[in-house]
């Protein structure tokens, strides 16, 4: 690990993907902070080597501990990630990922941090026009979590190019693996596997002839690495380019657990997008980065998980 970079915050470090990224730090001997309000991560997926503080990032309170921390590096994951809550409730959306991002960004400018890695979405961002999405076509959400995303990309954008402060936007397909809540823009992986371990009948959305690009965790976890030593301000595609249907995936997964369960269709969420996935050409090319875990290996390894869990 570069010199440069001894200490991180992690942002939403006790969810998802934020408790995989603060395990690497930490393997990368990093000393690590994570802020979190706890709203939907768990305190048990902090690795007990980072030093752990429950609070929002919208309390004024973060400001001052941020100055305390004085990180190198913040990687920018706490948000509210619930695309049909986001519909219902635009407003604590807004106030999450907009407000939220607006503290975090003012934090940093005021603490001499080197490097902000912001986690946004790229399934959320676009729908109309031909998948897989490069960085050049334009976003244009449509759910209120797909706007409170652009317009946190929109203030990182600024803020780079008026307080000189390098940002890098990492735009992430659907990201699967252990931990994942069931609740989350993508968690359809999670919610399969919870139900079909359960031994109940399955329900899903529509034909299932929807397609989505999944991206195992370690391989995002793996970008934000990337991007935190990446010398400039980007902003990058990080997904595997190929699209799955939601049905295959199903099928993939009862040949991974070898059951075969019923399965229930109910009609499809109106506004949902049929086809989603995202080029990372660019990453690859100028990030270096690329997807190592097949769809097959990454599902095994969540369904071990899960089934681990259950076991508990
Ligand atoms: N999972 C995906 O497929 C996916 C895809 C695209 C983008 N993302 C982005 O990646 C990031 C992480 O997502 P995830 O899937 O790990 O979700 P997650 O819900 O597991 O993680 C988000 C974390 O943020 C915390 N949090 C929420 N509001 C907070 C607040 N006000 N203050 C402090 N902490 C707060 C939650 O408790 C949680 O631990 C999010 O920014 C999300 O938008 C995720």
């Amino acid at each position: 690990m570069p010199k440069a970079f001894r200490r991180a915050l992690v942002t939403g470090g006790a969810g998802f993907i934020g408790s995989h990224l603060v395990d690497k730090l930490i393997r990368c001997r990093m000393q690590v902070c994570v802020v979190d309000d706890l709203s939907s991560g768990e305190r048990s997926f902090v690795n007990p080597k980072a030093e752990f503080f429950q609070m929002s990032i919208n309390d004024p309170e973060f400001f001052f501990l941020v100055q305390r921390i004085k990180p190198d590096v913040i990687f920018h994951l706490a948000a509210q990630i619930n695309v049909r809550y986001s519909v219902k409730n635009p407003r604590h959306d807004a106030e999450v990922n907009i407000l939220g991002t607006l503290a975090v960004l003012q934090a940093a400018k005021e603490s001499n941090v080197k490097k902000i890695v912001f986690s946004s979405s790229g399934g959320a961002m676009f729908g109309k026009g031909k998948p897989p999405y490069t960085e050049m076509v334009s976003p244009n959400p449509f759910s209120p979590y797909g706007i409170s995303k652009r317009a946190a990309e929109l203030y990182f954008l600024q803020t780079q190019a008026l307080y000189n402060l390098p940002c890098v936007i990492l735009r992430y397909a659907n990201v699967y693996g252990p931990r994942q809540g069931a609740k989350g823009e993508a968690g359809v992986i999670s919610v399969f596997a919870r139900r079909m371990l359960a031994g109940g009948s399955v329900t899903m959305n529509g034909s299932g002839k929807q397609t989505r690009d999944f991206v195992y965790v370690d391989d995002v976890v793996a970008a934000n690495i990337l991007a935190m030593k990446f010398p400039q301000s980007d902003l990058f595609h990080i997904g595997t380019g190929k699209e799955t249907s939601i049905l295959t995936l199903y099928r993939a997964m009862e040949k991974c657990m070898n059951i075969s369960l019923a399965l229930n269709h109910i009609p499809p969420v109106s506004g949902e997008v049929m086809h989603s996935s995202l080029d990372a050409h660019r990453a690859r090319r100028v990030l270096k980065w690329q997807p190592t875990v097949k769809l097959e290996e990454g599902l095994q390894r969540t369904i071990a998980w899960f089934k681990m869990q259950e076991k508990k």
